[in-house]
Parts: C-alpha cells; sequence; structure tokens
C-alpha cells in the first residue's frame, strides 16, 4: 500500500487542511512598519496597516484564523496598554474586521507584553515575615535589601480583573475568539463572567490550559517584548515534567467555561495532546511556538533539513496527536505546499 502516491494518499490517516492553522501576527505602532525579529527569520513586527495585509492573505489561502498579540507604545505595572480600547490589538482588530470579513481573529489575552516588568501578572515584593528577613527584628526591611535579593510574588486574584477587563475590551474591538495564555488560577471563569456581564455571552473562549514554562519560547520574547525583567514563568506556568497535573489544569478550565483547550508547545508535549486528545471532547488546539519554528528554520536555512519536508512533517505529527487547530509561524507556507 505505499507503493505509489495514489496509494499511499488512499490511506493516510491524518490529513492537513489550511483550516488546521492559525497564524499568529504580532502587531506594533506605526505605519508602514514590517520588520523582521531576527531569532524567528520570516516573521515580523507589522503595523496595523501591514497586519490587515497579512490578515488578508490569510483569508485568500483560507486559514483557520490569526492570533493577535501587541507591543505596547508604553507599558506600566497595570497593563494599561491591554486593557485600553485604544489599545494596540484593539486598534489592528478592528481594522482587520472592517477589512476582512471570513476570517476568524483570536485574541491573546496577557499581561506580559504590557507589563513594565514583563511578567503575566501583578506583582509585589513579598512581605518579609519576622525572623526571615536578613539584617532586622521585625521586619520590613526591604529597604536593607539589595534588588538582586528581593523577593516578589505575582498576585493571582488582583490579575483577574485586569485580565476580564481586557477580554471584554477586545471582544468590543470585535474579536471572535478570546485565548487567555497568562496561566493564573480562575482566570477562564473570571473572563467568562466578565465577557457575559458585558453582553459578550457568544463569545467563545480558547484556553492555554497546558501550558508549560518552556525555555522554547525564547524567540517569542524578542518578537512581543515581554522577557521578565526579573526572574522567570515557573511559579505560574507548568513543570515540563508533568502530565497528570495537566490533565488536571485542563479540566478546572472546562469547568470554568471554556470552549476550546489548548496544550502548548507541541512537538515537546505529544503526549500530552495524546492524552488531551483522549480525556476531553472539546475541540484541541496545540501552539507549535516560536522556539520549534527558530529550530526548524536554523537547519532549513543552513541547508541541513528539507523544508518543505520537515514543514509538513512536524505539523502532520501534532495533527496525528490529536489536535484539530495548530497555532504556528508556518500557516501561511504549510497553506501554500498544501
Ligand atoms: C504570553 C505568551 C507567550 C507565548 C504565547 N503567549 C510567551 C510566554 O509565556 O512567555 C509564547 C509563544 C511562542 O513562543 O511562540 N504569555
Amino acid at each position: 500500500m505505499r507503493q505509489s502516491e495514489l496509494l499511499r494518499s488512499l490511506v493516510r490517516e491524518t490529513r492537513l487542511t489550511p483550516k488546521n492553522f492559525i497564524y499568529p501576527l504580532f502587531v506594533c505602532p506605526g505605519e508602514g512598519v514590517r520588520r523582521e525579529i531576527s531569532s524567528m527569520p520570516g516573521v515580523f513586527n507589522l503595523s496595523v496597516d501591514k497586519a490587515v495585509q497579512e490578515a488578508r492573505e490569510s483569508q485568500s489561502l483560507g486559514l483557520g484564523g490569526i492570533i493577535l498579540f501587541g507591543l505596547p507604545e508604553k507599558k506600566d505595572e497595570v497593563a494599561t496598554g491591554a486593557w485600553s480600547d485604544d489599545g494596540i490589538v484593539q486598534r489592528a482588530t478592528r481594522a482587520i474586521k472592517q477589512e476582512v470579513r471570513e476570517l476568524v481573529v483570536i485574541g491573546d489575552v496577557c499581561l506580559c507584553e504590557y507589563m513594565s516588568h514583563g511578567h503575566c501578572g501583578v506583582v509585589q515584593q513579598k512581605k518579609q515575615t519576622p525572623g526571615t528577613a536578613s539584617g532586622s527584628h521585625n521586619g520590613g526591611s526591604a529597604a536593607v535589601q539589595t534588588a538582586a535579593c528581593t523577593e516578589y510574588e505575582i498576585l493571582n486574584d488582583p490579575t483577574l480583573e485586569i485580565l476580564a477587563r481586557t477580554s471584554v475590551s477586545l471582544a468590543k474591538a470585535g474579536m471572535d475568539i478570546i485565548a487567555p495564555s497568562d496561566m493564573m488560577d480562575g482566570r477562564v471563569g473570571a473572563i467568562r463572567k466578565g465577557l457575559d456581564q458585558a453582553g459578550f455571552e457568544n463569545t467563545p473562549i480558547l484556553s492555554y490550559a497546558a501550558k508549560y514554562a518552556s525555555g522554547f519560547y525564547g524567540p517569542f520574547r524578542e518578537a512581543a517584548d515581554s522577557a521578565p525583567q526579573f526572574g522567570d514563568r515557573r511559579s505560574y506556568q507548568m513543570d515540563g515534567a508533568n502530565l497528570r497535573e495537566s490533565m488536571r489544569e485542563i479540566e478546572l478550565d472546562v469547568e470554568e467555561g471554556a470552549d476550546m483547550i489548548m496544550v502548548k508547545p507541541a512537538m515537546p508535549y505529544l503526549d500530552v495532546i495524546a492524552e488531551a486528545r483522549r480525556r476531553f471532547d472539546l475541540p484541541l488546539a496545540a501552539y507549535q511556538v516560536s522556539g520549534e519554528y527558530a529550530m526548524l528554520q536554523a537547519a532549513i536555512r543552513n541547508g541541513w533539513l528539507d523544508r518543505d519536508r520537515v514543514i509538513l512533517e512536524s505539523l502532520v505529527s501534532i495533527r496525528r496527536a490529536g489536535a484539530e487547530l495548530i497555532l504556528t509561524y508556518f500557516a501561511k507556507d504549510a497553506a501554500k505546499l498544501l
């Protein structure tokens, strides 16, 4: 049954179509801007007008949709750029929705791109308990500590309110789907409630339910200018060693009202995708992240791997593991190959 492409194609178990792909776009201020990201050749920071062009092309290639990330003009400690109605993603959404009618537009909801410290939630310096503070009898010793050893924590619950506000603002701008990627506990419930109260009962939530703390996000942080200024994301993103815990994370998000779920990254976590597909009935997405893309591009550009083959093979493996939707920087390339 493998003798000819005709026979192989007859018995092929897994098929890809452009509708499987979601194309990520990074929107930045300005006009006529199309700035290549050095660690992600072929991926660009785009001003709103250029993002509209990309959206138009995505539509004509028949892609499933696009997902938008934003690089705001200014960052602060309350992520104003994420939830203000004239934020960069809100503006891009309105412009795209006005001109490109047959394309699903998804809004990534996270605060790291909009926070001056680059974390996905509200940050507070840890209160010292008496006795543990160095060189102090009664705590409150922040002043004697150097910046390097200052302890901080990400405040889960105060972050939820900002995420809900961001989601409502994006829905108002015309976003078709809201996709929280922050990994705070309870955010799907908070966003659902916020959307419902604002009259967006019909806006679905695609939850980045099992998102691992991963070295493979490196190039994204250059693309979205969202690297944490101190510490890392391990206190809120998942430990890459855990499979059972990811099922619990997904279950909680489903209970809170997620309409679709996501596993991220994709290729290093195919077992997680397969297990999620077995256990849950919701549409399942997987994110082939920036580092997966960069790794393949580097080898392709060196002539070490055959571009067309590895693009499709990497995507079909994610699809075979069980993801119907694949967020991938190869979306346009793969659609053209198909
Ligand atoms: C925002 C977010 C990240 C990615 C998607 N949403 C970065 C992170 O968590 O650090 C990564 C996507 C990629 O690497 O392509 N939190």
